[in-house]
């Protein structure tokens, strides 16, 4: 199995893929002691992650952190893009900054479209629902990659330590593979980790909520953030925890400034050499390295290097489409749009795939299948918020109680609500632009 982030497969066995590709999984302690943890993190849409307890910790003690994303502005926003806007709105809420890039390179690269038509779709699609969808101007930025000199930049200059045989490993480009296309997961790394730059707020942990396609994504960003790191602290093979320089220039400063920090953090039982460019710490335990990483990485842009913090990520499901395949806007029946009229959604619900029985004798005898019904689905990921409510219509599906006619007729009505408020809001959305753009 491998994961492409351009193709338009379907992933089905989420387990399968967590193990296959060393994702986490994104248990119960990572988000039951949120502040009022989101529908999409108590219901197990998000389904896993790297490195999200670093984020947790942060959260619980009110220390700064960033969000990431980027969407590709092509095509109308459906309710797949939106169940990211809804991710980051709950992460605004508990504290973290807001980036959005604004993916128009990759769309242009892979996509076909031009810059003017990214920037339209930008403009009059996609940032006016995300401001219709509630999120709020304060501590928040959408920037273009295309504008963004610090992220190209940063693109050209991680490329160094990356090179041509992990590109075509990881996303099987070959010979006829378009230049700007292999120069556009680049692009995205430069996104995902400009945010720790000082000009954008310096070193911190960043969470880049995305769905498990980008994955491959998310391994480079966290591959390379390290790659460029003046210093690492481990186990080494004969179980000493130590702080060792990367690089060869500036060996003695570097091991001087990380004594210095080891001596501030009450670390006693030092043990410097040289020659191994490393200090050992005696007396250190495994649970002290991530707090001595983090300190001696805050120093490194001092010293000529990045100090990135490895981003994390959370993985979502994708949404099934109405007709049973994948929710995508190239198949308009497949999609519920957030500009589509109440109308148009209610005859893509009614005429949608369910989980219900051949009959209606056979649905009350034996029940339906809610864990198959894209109407379900619709409920779990964007309409019931009350998680009794939810439980209820499970149950009273699964007993054969309710039938999908009824269920339909109700998803369409929640719709339609929706819908409505999200138009009401795009109204006055597009006079709120200026505030958001960088
Ligand atoms: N590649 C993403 C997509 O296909 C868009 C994207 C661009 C992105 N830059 C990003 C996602 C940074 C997360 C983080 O939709
Ligand atoms: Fe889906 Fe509702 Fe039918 Fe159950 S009753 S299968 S939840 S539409």
């Amino acid at each position: 199995m491998k994961i492409d982030p351009w193709s338009s497969t379907t992933y089905q066995d989420y387990t399968r893929l967590r193990n296959e590709f060393g994702i986490e999984e994104f248990s119960e302690d990572l988000w039951k002691d949120l502040p009022k943890p989101h529908k999409l993190l108590r219901r197990g849409v998000i389904f896993g992650h790297r490195g999200f307890k670093q984020i947790h910790e942060y959260v619980k003690n009110k220390k700064p952190w960033a969000i990431l994303t980027g969407l590709m502005p092509s095509g109308r926003m459906h309710l797949g893009h939106k169940m990211v806007i809804d991710q980051l709105i709950y992460y605004q809420s508990i504290g973290a900054d807001i980036n959005i890039a604004v993916a128009d390179i990759e769309a242009f690269s892979t996509r076909g479209y031009t810059l003017d038509e990214t920037m339209e779709y930008a403009l009059t699609e996609y940032i006016p629902n995300y401001i219709a969808l509630g999120l709020k101007p304060e501590k928040c930025r959408i920037y273009f990659q295309s504008k963004n000199q610090d992220v190209k930049d940063l693109a050209y200059i991680l490329g160094k330590k990356i090179n041509w045989s992990q590109m075509t490993a990881t996303y099987g480009f070959n010979g006829s593979t378009n230049m700007a296309h292999v120069f556009s997961p680049l692009v995205q790394t430069g996104d995902i980790l400009h945010v720790q730059l000082e000009k954008y707020g310096g070193n911190r942990p960043t969470l880049v909520p995305v769905g498990v396609d980008q994955d491959p994504h998310i391994r480079l960003s966290r591959d390379i953030s390290q790659s460029h790191r003046l210093y690492n602290t481990t186990v080494t093979k004969d179980s000493k925890i130590g702080v060792f320089v990367k690089v060869d220039k500036d060996v003695e400063k570097l091991l001087d400034n990380a004594e210095k920090i080891l001596n501030k953090l009450n670390f006693k039982k030092l043990k410097r050499i040289t020659d191994y460019k490393a200090i050992y710490i005696q007396d250190a335990k495994k649970q002290d390295i991530a707090k001595i990483d983090e300190t001696l990485a805050k120093t490194e842009t001092k010293l000529g290097g990045y100090g990135f913090f490895s981003p994390g990520a959370t993985f979502h499901r994708f949404m099934t489409g109405l007709t049973g395949e994948k929710m995508s806007s190239s198949k308009p029946e497949s999609a519920i749009f957030l500009t589509d009229t109440p109308k148009d959604a209610k005859k893509k619900i009614m005429s949608s795939k369910t989980g219900g029985a051949v009959t209606l004798e056979e649905q009350k005898k034996h029940g339906g299948k809610p864990d198959e019904c894209v109407v379900y689905e619709l409920f779990l990921y964007h309409l019931i918020e009350d998680d009794k409510e939810l439980q209820n219509i499970y149950n009273s599906c699964k007993n054969g109680k309710k039938m999908c006619g009824e269920c339909k007729k109700y998803a369409s009505e929640l719709m339609e609500k929706m819908l409505l408020d999200i138009q009401e809001k795009r109204k006055t959305a597009k006079n709120k632009i200026k505030q958001y753009i960088e």
